[in-house]
């Protein structure tokens, strides 16, 4: 039985980001994302960065291109949880970005705030 506890730990420590690469860049960016504490998003300008490098190609720069047959993100209604989880996770032709820390993950989540109309 203690296996499968550890099992069931393990689980709760990956709902935080436990996606190859994440640790790195969290630990190199000085942000704690532990278990209790605020996780702060990266900034702006860091944000429409990767907005560009990796969803711009669907989305488009004001979020309204819908290549790949890619939401309309200026009309979008979704939440910022729902938002950090579908850019998390990918959904339908959107591809999952696994590699992005909690807080790249929060920072887009909020750079889609400015492209609403
Ligand atoms: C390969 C094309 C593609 C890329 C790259 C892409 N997306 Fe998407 N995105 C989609 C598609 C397609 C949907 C619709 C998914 C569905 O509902 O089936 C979508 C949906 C979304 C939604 C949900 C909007 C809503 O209201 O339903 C958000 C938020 C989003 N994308 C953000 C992003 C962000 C942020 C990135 C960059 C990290 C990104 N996307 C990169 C294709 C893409």
């Amino acid at each position: 039985m203690r296996g499968l506890w550890g099992l069931l730990a393990l689980g709760l420590a990956c709902q935080f980001g436990c996606a190859p690469g994440a640790r790195e860049s969290e630990a190199g960016a000085g942000t704690d994302t532990g278990a209790g504490s605020a996780i702060e998003a990266i900034s702006a300008g860091e944000a429409r960065r990767l907005y560009t490098m990796k969803c711009s190609l669907c989305h488009g720069p004001d979020g309204r291109l819908g290549a790949s047959r890619a939401t309309d993100l200026s009309t979008s209604t979704m939440g910022v949880d729902q938002r950090v989880g579908i850019i998390k996770y990918g959904k339908g032709l959107m591809p999952p970005q696994a590699s992005l820390s909690t807080a790249e993950l929060l920072g887009l989540a909020l750079y889609l705030e400015g492209l609403r109309q």
